[in-house]
């Protein structure tokens, strides 16, 4: 293969415990004098919430709050905040949240000023060109979980809610200006979601690795990625309080998708429709998906999962690093099925065709076709 490959890499973040403190300065940075923070409906009432919107009143700056997003954020749930955002004079935008909560943000700042439907801006081809850039409102990011990654990430992922079918809202200008992440925010997560939205990191690192795709500099942090997941998961799992593990793995998050601009792959493209029609959570699902998928991709992936095993200090190689991924569900209560997770009564045809109109399916080192995606499905259910 001949080495070329258009790269670009993350944006301005500040890491650390106690950053949130740096939220007013973070919107000056970014040219925000008067942000809408979006965040979801769960975290809209909670302490971590309350004392950022205080922290910005007592800087002089006028913040408001949108906090209808759905799990698995809609177009209407776009509509309804751009319209917020338009009437309240907003200028800029503070993604505050997990996948859901940031996703969607993005897409609130993104679409703020354009004439255009949401769907004109689908991540396909040159689309994003229809766009009018200038009028794209700056975005502060501050992630409540560690595992989406959105924070790093010039897309959102957007459910249909006619089709069903999640698309990806891409522009460059939905990376965020400036980042903050501040691993005191993840302290308050339950375990359920620690597990699932750790493991939703761990799914970028791995798919990234496994892409056919060249990107050194991606194959690298995959590779470092999976280490921290590995070492530290674990241990913020077991202690939610344990700040040096909390802020590990806000790093893998942020490394995996960083990573995964290099390409994601069939765990993702089965998770999507998943997701998207049984309402399952994004990372765990994924977490059902991979073991099925190692073994799909085996006959490609096998050598760079040797030395990442050797790596990682798994013995075995590719099975060896296979049996690590079923002992780490296990150790954190992930189902061993989807059945088990809840898809009940699914439309395997409908969810394999999907599957195949996922953008991340172009990133699986192994060609999915018909046969053998709904081969999987069957396998994973
Ligand atoms: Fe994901």
């Amino acid at each position: 293969m001949s080495p070329t490959g258009t790269w670009s890499y993350p944006t301005s973040i500040r890491f650390g415990a106690g950053r949130i403190s740096e939220i007013a300065d973070a919107c000056q940075v970014a040219g925000i004098s008067k942000p809408l923070l979006v965040t979801d409906k769960g975290l809209a009432g909670m302490e971590i919430t309350t004392r950022t919107l205080d922290l910005l009143e007592e800087a002089g700056l006028r913040c408001g709050l949108f906090s209808a997003v759905d799990p698995n954020p809609t177009d209407l749930n776009s509509n309804e905040g751009v319209r917020a955002f338009r009437e309240g004079g907003y200028d800029g935008v503070i993604a505050f949240g997990g996948g859901s909560g940031l996703d969607l943000a993005k897409v609130i700042a993104f679409m703020a000023g354009q004439t255009r439907p949401l769907w004109d801006f689908e991540d396909i081809g040159d689309w994003w060109t229809r766009a009018n850039a200038d009028a794209i409102a700056p975005i502060v990011a501050v992630p409540t979980t560690a595992g989406t990654g959105s924070e790093v990430g010039k897309a959102s992922v957007i459910t249909n809610s006619e089709s069903h079918d999640k698309k990806i809202i891409f522009h460059p200008k939905m990376l965020p200006s400036v980042v903050i992440c501040d691993p005191e925010l993840t302290v308050g997560m339950p375990k359920f979601i620690t597990a699932g939205t750790g493991l939703d990191a761990f799914a970028h690192c791995v798919e990234a690795y496994s892409s056919p795709h060249y990107h050194p500099m991606s194959q690298g942090i995959a590779l470092e990625g999976m280490r921290l997941v590995k070492d530290y998961l674990p241990r913020a799992y077991e202690d939610g309080t344990d700040i040096e593990a909390r802020a590990n793995m806000m790093s893998a998050a942020s490394m995996g998708a960083t990573a995964f601009q290099k390409g994601l792959g069939a765990i993702h493209a089965l998770s999507h429709p998943i997701g998207a029609v049984h309402h399952t959570h994004h990372g765990t699902t994924n977490a059902v998906c991979m073991p099925a998928v190692l073994k799909f991709n085996a006959d490609a992936i096998r050598d760079r999962f040797d030395a990442a095993a050797a790596y990682l200090g798994i013995e075995g190689g590719f099975d060896g690093f296979c049996a690590y991924v079923d002992d780490l569900n296990a150790s954190m209560g992930v189902p061993k099925t989807l059945t088990e997770l809840g898809v009940d009564d699914p439309d395997i045809d409908a969810l394999t065709d999907a599957a195949l109109r996922d953008p991340s399916t172009g990133g699986n080192p192994i060609e999915m076709t018909h046969e053998n995606t709904r081969a999987l499905f069957e396998q994973c259910l």
